[in-house]
């Protein structure tokens, strides 16, 4: 596969981040638990860099998902492959996520989170494909609207190549 072509450059995702910590920092009251919720593999790049850019206490979570059927994005048919480990009964969470993409995980993710009757739930992700969208979720925190391309690198993949890249490029698969 050839190299990756930058889409998003390494300062842009590091100084988006920085202002995404800042804002998250600002909406929630110090006192308020907050509860990170990262969803495995993608967000792990994200969600590192993110919770160290809080000003606010917060704690760490993670879920993993799976999609049904063998497309490369999810159906809406997700599965739950790993639960949140802690308690997070009357505390606040924010899901973290690297892609939207249909939509479908996330708004699943949210449903199954607030079964365990957290305080809130909001969202957040890096990237969001805006014309795949399938269902209507809202993103309270977004880094960045990009097309239709398949990216990758910062914690996303292809066939689990290009996770550790410190840029999103776009790859085409055929390469
Ligand atoms: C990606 C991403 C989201 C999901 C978004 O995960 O991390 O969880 O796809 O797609 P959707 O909006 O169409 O539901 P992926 O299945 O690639 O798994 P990974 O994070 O382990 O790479």
């Amino acid at each position: 596969m050839n190299m990756p072509v930058v889409l998003i450059s390494e300062e842009e995702i590091q100084s988006r981040v920085l202002e995404l910590a800042g804002q998250i920092s600002a909406d929630y009251d110090a006192n308020d638990e907050l509860v990170l919720v990262g969803v495995l593999k993608g967000s792990f790049i994200f969600l590192a860099d993110l919770s160290r850019r809080l000003t606010i206490p917060r704690t760490i979570e993670f879920i993993a998902v799976s999609s049904y059927g063998s497309g490369s994005r999810s159906t809406g048919a997700v599965r739950l492959v790993m639960d949140v480990r802690g308690n997070i009964e009357g505390k606040h969470v924010l899901i973290v996520e690297d892609i939207v993409d249909t939509g479908h995980t996330l708004k699943y993710l949210i449903g199954m989170l607030e079964s365990h009757r957290p305080a809130s739930v909001r969202t957040c992700a890096l990237v969001r494909k805006a014309e795949s969208a399938e269902v209507d979720v809202k993103v309270d925190y977004l880094g960045f609207d990009i097309g239709n391309e398949w990216v990758v690198g910062y914690g996303l993949d292809y066939a689990e190549q290009n996770r550790t890249l410190p840029y999103i490029g776009v790859v085409s698969p055929d390469d």
